[in-house]
């Protein structure tokens, strides 16, 4: 079976319409233009993105998060859904936590909707926990937000989680026939 290519890239402006486009696709408009520019433009977010020079769809998969103090809050982790359940979910959270330890980040939070059990399965994969609920948090339906913390980012024996991780998102991609290029 012939692979593709699959590329991790830091997001700049030149990619922002695309941006907004798997914005759609995946949130129905979480957030403007002009938000993702603020993005690109902090010092303190990351916003990384998952790219294939075979695929017409110019983003497959997007994560950010914000470090703040000693805390990678991680904002977005989003697959186009036409390349959903290949791993790239798995390959975005991979990145962002890799970038937040090398940034010295000790911990990683997140919101995530109570209802999103896709999203919580992803983020329980990698040791998330629930750390509380935020009540009636998503003002569109009055739903809670669960926080979800990873702590440990810091500990001697996180670069060898890294490796272990590493190794199930290149071989579960692989199953997809996604070939990672620069996943070091
Ligand atoms: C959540 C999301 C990022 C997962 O991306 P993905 O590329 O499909 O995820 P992966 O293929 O890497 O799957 C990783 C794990 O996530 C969980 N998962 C993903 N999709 C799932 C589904 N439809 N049903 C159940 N579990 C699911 C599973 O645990 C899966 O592992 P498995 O394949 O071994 O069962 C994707 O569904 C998405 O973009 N959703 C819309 C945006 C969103 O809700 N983002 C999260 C909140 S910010």
């Amino acid at each position: 079976m012939i692979s593709s290519k699959l590329n991790l890239k830091s997001l700049t402006a030149q990619d922002l319409n695309a941006i907004v486009e798997l914005d759609q696709a995946c949130f129905g408009g979480l957030w403007t233009c002009e938000g993702y520019q603020r993005e690109i433009d902090s010092p303190n977010s990351d916003l990384l993105g998952l790219v294939s020079p075979t695929s017409s769809t110019k983003i497959l998969g997007m994560g950010c998060f914000w470090s703040i103090l000693e805390e990678a809050h991680i904002t977005i982790v989003a697959v186009h859904p036409q390349y959903q359940r290949q791993g790239l979910g798995q390959a975005i959270l991979y990145f962002l936590l890799r970038t937040a330890g090398d940034r010295g980040m000790e911990r990683a939070t997140l919101e995530v909707r109570a209802s999103n059990l896709q999203a919580i399965s992803l983020y329980q994969k990698f040791g998330f926990q629930t750390a509380g609920r935020r009540r009636r948090y998503y003002q569109d339906n009055g739903e809670d937000a669960l926080i979800l913390w990873l702590p440990d980012l810091q500990y001697p024996q996180f670069p060898a989680k890294l490796d272990h991780w590493h190794n199930i998102v290149v071989d579960n991609l692989q199953k997809y026939s996604w070939d990672l290029v620069n996943s070091h």
